[in-house]
């Protein structure tokens, strides 16, 4: 969805850098538009930076914006919604009366699409009859006022005035855009990144997870309402604000990790690259070179079977599958093999996605269904895999009944678990 940020001229309008993030996590199409007293606080080239897109400012034909006399009507079309931060009383004046002597004044008057604004002044001028008086004219008119707050002000007073903070902003955004709160009330238990398992003081054997993945369905989950806790690997990634993280390190770590928090989660999403071997001994000292080496390495434990096994009722587990080829054959034995509600299947082979990019693309799979997501921003594909998560509540999608024969039939095509091995 597109949202156009509109950015007047007070000191608030660093803050809509903050803002333009936050929606942009929340995987939204974002584009600025400045008024001129903005650009006197902070430069376009910060948003257009940050958005890919040209800052619109002017109506007129200039050297930056060739194409400006009939942009305004364009993004006014283009915009699912419209959102002022901060709106200055000028600007909420210029909106009240209808005025139309810059861009934005002018899209204003020319979106089909939700307008709301979030005030920033000093409390006298926003307690000031004019102020309020164009506050209820634009209410009356449909916009939304997301309410300033009170506190000490740029200018040195204290009181009401300051914008509301931008991730209320983006939340009162993501309402009037009717994202869904869908995941409500849940608690989703998400495992991301990559283990690793240590050699010797300074050597681990691990793998090319970023986590990227996990942290993008930890974001999706926790905008669409539900509390996450996100058990991560090493992962130089910023863990969405509000979900608790804990992070740990061996697979051990984060088996414990898991089970002690499994009884709260409603969901289980294991996206994790779990070290599948350990080292047997790990050198106290660090190994010296000498000669050829051979490493004595064992199973770790399964955690997804684990977690399988101990499973609340109505818990959803759902795992990943990394796989290099017959990605849904091989997705679907390790489906049956874990006993997990669901497997997102990834096809690592591909060097244009996957491992550390931005993109993924993916199969879900149910015993019954393979919802085929092809290659988007790993942030969209989580808000997907959340979408078919949701479905899988539903009573008519729950598992393909089976009888107790067929799967076990199935159980025993499925490959056989792993073997200790050596590595030489
Ligand atoms: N997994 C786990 N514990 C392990 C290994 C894997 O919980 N010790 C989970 C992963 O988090 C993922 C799923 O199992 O959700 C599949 O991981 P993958 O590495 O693809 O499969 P493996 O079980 O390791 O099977 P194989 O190596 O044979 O493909």
């Amino acid at each position: 969805m597109k949202v156009m940020v509109g950015v007047s001229g007070g000191i608030a309008a660093y803050k809509a850098v903050e803002l333009v993030r936050a929606l942009q996590r929340h995987a939204l199409d974002v584009r600025v538009t400045m008024t001129d007293a903005a650009t006197q606080f902070i430069q376009p080239l910060t948003f257009s930076a940050l958005t890919g897109h040209r800052v619109l400012r002017s109506l007129w034909h200039t050297p930056d914006s060739p194409d400006a006399p009939i942009d305004h009507i364009a993004e006014a079309q283009w915009a699912d919604l419209l959102v002022v931060a901060p709106a200055t009383a000028d600007l909420l004046a210029r909106f009240a009366h209808g005025l139309a002597n810059d861009f934005l004044t002018t899209m204003y008057l020319a979106t089909p699409a939700p307008v709301l604004v979030a005030p920033a002044m000093n409390s006298l001028m926003w307690q000031h009859p004019a102020t309020q008086a164009n506050v209820e004219i634009l209410r009356q008119r449909g916009v939304r006022i997301v309410e300033p707050d009170a506190g000490q002000l740029a200018c040195g007073m204290v009181g009401p005035g300051r914008m509301a903070e931008p991730e209320q902003i983006a939340n009162v955004v993501l309402a009037a855009l009717g994202r869904s709160h869908d995941l409500a009330g849940e608690v989703v238990l998400i495992t991301a990144a990559g283990t690793r398992e240590a050699l010797d003081p300074v050597r681990f054997l691990g793998n090319r997870s970023s986590g990227k993945m996990g942290y993008a369905l930890a974001e999706a989950a926790q905008s669409r309402g539900a509390r996450v806790i996100l058990v991560s690997g090493p992962s130089a990634l910023q863990p969405p604000i509000h979900c608790e993280l804990l992070r740990v390190t061996t697979a051990e770590e984060m088996r414990q990790a898991v089970l002690v928090r499994q009884p709260e989660a409603t969901i289980v999403i294991k996206s994790a690259a779990v070290a599948d071997y350990r080292p047997v001994t790990v050198a106290a000292q660090k190994m010296r070179r000498q000669g050829p080496l051979v490493l004595e390495l064992q199973p770790t434990e399964d955690i997804l079977a684990e977690v399988v096994q101990r499973r609340i009722p109505g818990q959803l587990i759902v795992g990943f599958a990394a796989e290099t080829e017959d990605t849904v054959e091989q997705g679907r034995a390790k489906l049956l093999r874990k006993g997990a509600d669901a497997i997102v299947v990834n096809d690592v082979g591909r060097e244009d996605i996957g491992f550390d990019s931005d993109e993924n693309a993916a199969t879900f799979l149910t015993l019954s269904t393979a919802i085929d997501l092809p290659r988007m921003s790993k942030r969209k594909l989580g808000d997907r895999i959340l979408d078919e998560i949701v479905a899988l509540r539903r009573p008519q999608s729950l598992l393909v009944e089976l009888s107790s024969a067929e799967l076990e039939s199935l159980r025993e095509q499925a490959p056989a678990p792993r073997k200790p091995i050596l590595i030489e």
